[in-house]
Formats: C-alpha cells, sequence, structure tokens
C-alpha cells in the first residue's frame, strides 16, 4: 500500500495526490514517450512533504521527500524519492515542537531543493539547510562553520553572474531578519541584521545584479498565540506593508524602505534595475489567513516599480488569471526577464487546491501568455526552465517539471519545448508511481 488510509475526514492536505508515498524507490530506466535531449544531462528533482506518520496539521509541516529523475544520453536513467534524514524526521516529532522551534538542525527540509557551489541542498525556511548527494542520500546538516545565527530560507536567489547565493533567515524572535551571502565556494561571507517592526512570515525574496530585496509584509507571528497553544500566524490589518531595497553586501544602515498596498507574496517571479528604478514582478495575494489558515487568496501578476531617485512607488496589474510556482530561466534571476514560467489555472476550472492546471508562459516584454494544456485531469507543478547551452536565448531550451493525472492516478516528468510551449511535449519521463503534490525544485546540470 502506497498510501495512507484516507476516511471523509482526513483533511485535503493528507487526501488524493496530496496524500504521502510510504517507500522510498529506485527504479532504473524509465519509460519514455519522445525523445530526451541529448543535451539534458544531470538531475531534475523536486522537493515534497511526505509526513512520515501521515498525520500532519498543515500542508506545510510533512517532512521533506524529494523525487528525482537523473537524464542522460538520450535517457531516463533513474528515479529516485528519498526522505530528507533529518533530525525532526529520525525523532519522529511535530512541526509544532517547540523542540524543533528551538533546534535549527530540526528541519522539515521540505520546501525546495538547489544546487550551489557543487552541494545539492535541501531547504526549509525556519531552519538549516540539509546537503544530499547526487542520488538523494542525506550527507548532514550544514552550519557553515558555526557562523549562520539564523534560519535559511527556502528561497535564496542564485546570482548568475558572480555564483553568490544571496539569502536570508526569519525569525519569530529578534533578530527578525538577517542578511547572508555565500561566495562562489559556498562560503559564509556576509551577515546583517535588518531592523524590521516585528516578526513576520517572509518565504522569499528577490535579488536585481545591485540589491537584496525584502518584503516586509503583513503576515505575522503572535508568541502569545503560540503560548496559549493557539496558530500562532495570521493576517495583520496594522502591520502594514513594505518593501526594502538594500545594496548587495549592505547593512541595515543602507536599506531604504517603500510602502506597497498591503498584500501578501509568497512567490516573486524576478527583479531587474532599470536605470534608477527597481522592477519587481510578483505573485501578489490580494490578503493571506485573513481568519484562518484556510483563507488562501490567488495570486496574480504585479508589477511594482520603485524609483530610487524619485522614491516614488508604482504598481500595476500585469494578469487576471491566477497563478501559482513563477519561474525565471536561472541566467536572468536578478536580470532583465523576457519570459516567465507559472502554474496556471485551467480556462473554466473551477480555482481550488485539487484542480486540474496548466504550464504558461509569460512574455512580459508583449504582455502575452502561451500555455501547455495536459488534459482535463491533470495537474502540473511547478516547471522550470533549462537552456539547451550556457549561451542559448531566454527561449531556446525546454521547461520541465512533474505532471499528476488524477485519471490514472499516475505522474510523468514532462519536457516541453520552451520556444513552443503548446505543442506536443518533446518528452513525457512516465515515472513508476504518482508523485505527491510538492513545492519547488531544481534542474541540476552535471
Ligand atoms: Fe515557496
Amino acid at each position: 500500500m502506497s498510501t495512507a488510509s484516507q476516511t471523509e475526514d482526513t483533511p485535503w492536505f493528507l487526501s488524493g495526490n496530496y496524500a504521502p508515498v510510504m517507500d522510498e524507490r529506485t527504479d532504473l530506466d524509465l519509460r519514455v514517450t519522445g525523445q530526451i535531449p541529448r543535451e539534458l544531462r544531470g538531475l531534475y528533482v523536486r522537493n515534497t512533504p511526505n509526513p512520515k506518520d501521515g498525520k500532519g496539521s498543515h500542508w506545510f509541516f510533512g517532512d521533506g521527500m524529494v523525487h528525482g529523475v537523473r537524464l542522460e544520453d538520450g535517457k531516463a536513467a533513474w528515479y529516485r524519492n528519498r526522505y530528507v534524514k533529518t533530525v525532526k524526521l529520525e525523532r519522529g516529532l511535530d512541526a509544532m515542537d517547540p523542540a524543533v522551534m528551538m533546534d535549527r538542525t530540526a528541519s522539515a527540509a521540505n520546501t525546495h531543493i538547489i544546487g550551489h557551489a557543487g552541494k545539492i541542498l535541501a531547504l526549509e525556511e525556519g531552519h538549516f539547510p540539509y546537503e544530499l548527494t547526487g542520488e538523494l542520500e542525506t550527507k548532514g546538516c550544514l552550519d557553515y562553520e558555526g557562523k549562520l545565527q539564523s534560519a535559511f530560507t527556502a528561497h535564496p536567489k542564485l546570482c548568475p553572474e558572480t555564483n553568490e547565493l544571496h539569502f536570508f533567515g526569519y525569525g519569530q524572535l529578534p533578530p527578525y531578519l538577517v542578511y547572508h551571502v555565500l561566495d562562489t565556494n559556498g562560503a559564509l561571507v556576509h551577515s546583517a541584521e535588518i531592523e524590521v517592526p516585528g516578526p513576520t512570515m517572509m518565504h522569499d525574496f528577490m535579488i536585481t545584479r545591485d540589491h537584496a530585496i525584502f518584503m516586509d509584509l503583513p503576515v505575522t507571528f503572535d508568541i502569545e498565540k503560540a503560548m496559549r497553544g493557539e496558530v500562532p500566524i495570521g493576517w495583520d490589518d496594522d502591520y502594514g506593508a513594505r518593501i526594502g531595497i538594500l545594496p548587495r553586501f549592505g547593512n541595515n544602515e543602507d536599506i531604504r524602505w517603500f510602502e506597497v498596498n498591503p498584500c501578501y507574496v509568497f512567490h516573486p517571479l524576478n527583479a531587474f534595475v532599470d536605470g534608477s528604478k527597481v522592477v519587481c514582478d510578483v505573485g501578489r495575494h490580494e490578503s493571506m489567513w485573513r481568519g484562518s489558515m484556510d483563507d488562501f487568496e490567488p495570486s496574480y501578476l504585479h508589477r511594482w516599480t520603485f524609483d530610487l531617485a524619485s522614491g516614488s512607488v508604482q504598481e500595476e496589474p500585469l494578469d487576471d488569471v491566477s497563478h501559482g510556482f513563477p519561474r525565471v530561466d536561472d541566467r536572468v534571476v536578478g536580470l532583465k526577464h523576457r519570459y516567465g514560467w507559472v502554474a496556471g489555472s485551467r480556462p473554466g476550472a473551477e480555482p481550488g487546491m485539487d484542480a486540474p492546471g496548466v504550464i504558461t508562459r509569460y512574455d512580459v516584454e508583449k504582455g502575452s501568455s502561451e500555455s501547455h494544456d495536459f488534459g482535463a485531469t491533470a495537474q502540473p507543478g511547478e516547471f522550470v526552465f533549462v537552456p539547451r547551452s550556457e549561451t542559448a536565448a531566454e527561449d531556446d531550451g525546454w521547461a520541465m517539471g512533474y505532471v499528476y493525472d488524477k485519471a490514472t492516478n499516475s505522474s510523468d516528468l514532462v519536457i516541453l519545448d520552451a520556444a513552443n510551449p503548446a505543442a506536443d511535449p518533446v518528452a513525457v519521463v512516465h515515472l513508476p508511481r504518482r508523485v505527491p503534490h510538492g513545492f519547488h525544485g531544481s534542474w541540476i546540470q552535471d
């Protein structure tokens, strides 16, 4: 049996394809429809919450399980799924256990997985990273020679020009926000405490060629609620909403804050400098968790433009179709982008956590979009862009990600032509079993 038992009372995040899978598998030489491009030599890997005991109080809290497919020589060499063997997993701790809150090694390690400086890191925003091998076995927890004194976000930004990894950590107790940089060798070379009015949930951030950008938005933590055993996180009408723009490697005295209309952003698409302006394209939620953690407003592509010369702020909606999991080509992170890839709603489908979806490629220069529809019962997750070569154009390559089909209760790794996303896939790797809905992943080229 690969699925935890389900009843009518099973919450949505433990039902259907949100339900965990219970075994770790290794399957070799997978069946493929189409032709895997020979330029693709590496590992596609995605992280997914997968509670080991089949229980839990929220989708976000499940133990991290990574699902990877190795591509080489035009073949899908293997599929592997592995738990990230963290202190939390091995001790069977609940995410709300005070031991998990206080111990930076007790990560769920369930949110993202990235490659940097020859290491593969499984990330979750409240704790330290865990390093994995290329075959997804856990090597151990990283604390950067004891220098890292805050959590490590699940959404660091790798500068494509310098190979530095810019990141931050937030805390429910002071310091509420710390900015960090790993150099190209993976050494922690900069840490600066940034003053904010209180503890917020800061899920992601942005860089430009010149800046680190922090989103201080009104989803706040309330320690007193936590002490009373209530859900300690939610929307706060009194907190306000500010974006902090800091020169790279800057300190608190260097930051400039700009007020924006209150909203929440889990995921930006990208940011870049345009003359005196900083342009941020983000997935904007009108609010988040206003009454309870079941209140989840959809997100829409939105542009903030901050003029560092005049101090002005402009806001502009870019689309009226909701989306999740925005990504750009990793080579333009912090630089001007033309294309963005998102998981969108299927036209005519009721939005919701169990809705069928499409993958959409935005062209923000033209103000247009094109979508790939996988069918009425298909649910794609995040897709990542992979260039054909290091110097290929921003649409010359492929977009890939896992797609679950409710009709067959199975998952594929689907590879789309980035220049023609609506066309039939270039290749479909048929996986030996379903991959539960999850969060973020990466293509790690050899
Ligand atoms: Fe995320």
